[in-house]
C-alpha cells in the first residue's frame, strides 16, 4: 500500500485513494466556502496519494442536493484554483482530482433517461442529451485550467450516467437505449467528448458501478464489458463501486464490492483499477492489494480520521469508523458526528 503507483502521466505517492466524498458546505450559488481550504488542507498534508473531491455540478440542471458544489459556472472558478493550490503547496505530493457529475433523476430538473413509474421524471430529448455531453466537456476544460490534476466521470450510484447503463432505468427504445452497446454510448460519449476538450495527457477517471442492486438492470457481466470499452478508449483509471454505497457493515471480510472489481480487472489488464466500499483493515487492503487492486479507495474512514495513513504506517490496524452514517447529517461541512 505504501508503494508508488500512476495514474496515467501522474505518479502516486501510495495506493491510497480518498473516494469522492461530498462536503454538504458550498453556497447556494455553488461556490465553494474557506471551509474547503481546511478540510482539504488537511487531506493533503496527511500523505493521502490520490484526493477525489466531492462531486461537482456539470451544469444548474444537474445539481443532486442542496450545498453541492459547482463547475459550471466561472463563478465557481476562482475558489477552486484556491483549493487545488492548497493540495498541491502541501508539500506532501497530493494529487487532486476533480468529480464531475450529472444527478439526472436525483437532480433539480428531474431529467433522466425514461419515465419511471411513481417517480417525477423528465425523459431527455436528443439535445437534452448532447447539452449534457457539452456540460462535461465544457466542466472538465476548467478542471484543467483550474489546476486539477485530472478529472472523475462520475457514472455510479444511480445518477444520471449509471441509469443509462441500467435497464431498470433506461426504458428507451432509440439509439441511447437497449442493448448494452446503446446503453453504455451516453457514458463512452462523455468520455469522448472530455478527451477531446481536455486533450491526451489529462488523466480521466471513470467511477462506475461493477453491477446494480437489483442487478437485473446491469449485471457484472455488462460491467465488465462497459469497462472493457473503457479501457480500450484509454480511460486512465476505473474506480469500482456499486449501488446502496454507503453500507453499514464493518466486518472484515464483508467490503463490498471486491469481486465486482476483480472481474473488470481480469478485463482490463494494465488499466489500473481501484476499488471502494467497506474497508476498515489495512491487512484487508493490503491482501486485495496483493491479490489484483492497484489502488484501494477509502470515504468514510478519512472523514473521522484525516491522518488515517500516518496511523496505518505507525501499525494501526483497524480505522475509527464505525460507518453509522451520522457524517450525512451536515451542518456546515462534513464530519464525523459518530460521538454527538
Ligand atoms: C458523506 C458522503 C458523501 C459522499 N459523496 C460522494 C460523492 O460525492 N461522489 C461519490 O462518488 N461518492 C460519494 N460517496 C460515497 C463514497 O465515495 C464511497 O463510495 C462510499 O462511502 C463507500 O466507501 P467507504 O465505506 O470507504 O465509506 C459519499 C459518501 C459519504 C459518506
Ligand atoms: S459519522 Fe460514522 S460513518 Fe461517518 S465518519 Fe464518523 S464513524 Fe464513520
Amino acid at each position: 500500500m505504501f508503494t508508488e503507483g500512476k495514474i496515467g502521466i501522474l505518479k502516486t505517492k501510495n495506493r491510497f485513494i480518498r473516494s469522492a466524498t461530498a462536503e454538504f458546505g458550498a453556497n447556494s450559488d455553488g461556490t465553494i466556502t474557506p471551509l474547503y481550504f481546511e478540510l482539504y488542507r488537511q487531506l493533503s498534508l496527511n500523505e493521502i496519494g490520490v484526493i477525489i473531491q466531492g462531486h461537482l455540478y456539470i451544469s444548474e440542471e444537474g445539481k443532486a442536493h442542496d450545498k453541492m458544489a459547482g463547475i459550471s459556472q466561472n463563478s465557481h472558478l476562482k475558489q477552486l484554483k484556491q483549493l487545488t493550490k492548497i493540495v498541491h503547496n502541501s508539500g506532501k505530493s497530493s494529487i487532486i482530482i476533480a468529480q464531475l457529475n450529472h444527478g439526472g433523476i436525483h437532480s433539480v430538473s428531474k431529467k433522466a433517461p425514461s419515465l419511471l413509474d411513481g417517480k417525477k421524471a423528465v425523459e431527455m430529448t436528443d439535445d437534452d442529451i448532447e447539452n449534457v455531453i457539452i456540460g462535461f466537456k465544457s466542466a472538465a476544460k476548467k478542471a484543467k485550467e483550474v489546476g486539477y490534476d485530472g478529472i472523475q466521470i462520475h457514472a455510479a450510484h444511480g445518477y444520471l450516467l449509471s441509469q443509462f447503463l441500467s435497464k431498470r432505468t433506461n426504458k428507451r427504445e432509440d439509439t441511447w437505449g437497449g442493448i448494452l452497446e446503446n446503453r453504455a454510448s451516453f457514458l463512452l460519449n462523455v468520455y469522448r467528448g472530455i478527451r477531446d476538450s481536455v486533450g491526451s495527457n489529462f488523466p480521466i477517471l471513470v467511477k462506475m458501478n461493477g453491477s446494480d442492486d437489483p442487478i437485473d438492470g446491469f449485471p457484472i457481466e455488462e460491467g465488465t464489458r462497459v469497462a472493457k470499452w473503457l479501457a480500450e478508449e484509454g480511460v486512465d483509471t476505473l474506480e469500482v463501486s456499486g449501488m446502496k454505497s454507503t453500507r453499514k457493515i464493518e466486518d472484515e471480510e464483508l467490503t463490498y464490492f471486491v469481486p465486482f472489481a476483480e472481474k473488470i480487472k481480469k478485463q482490463v489488464g494494465d488499466i489500473p483499477v481501484s476499488v471502494v466500499g467497506g474497508f476498515r483493515y489495512f491487512a484487508t487492503m493490503q491482501r486485495i492489494r496483493d491479490n489484483f487492486a492497484d489502488f484501494i479507495s477509502i470515504s468514510r474512514p478519512f472523514i473521522r480520521e484525516p491522518d488515517l495513513i500516518l496511523k496505518f504506517k505507525d501499525d494501526k490496524e483497524k480505522a475509527d469508523c464505525i460507518s453509522c452514517n451520522k457524517c450525512f447529517n451536515v451542518e456546515d461541512i462534513v464530519k464525523c458526528r459518530a460521538d454527538e
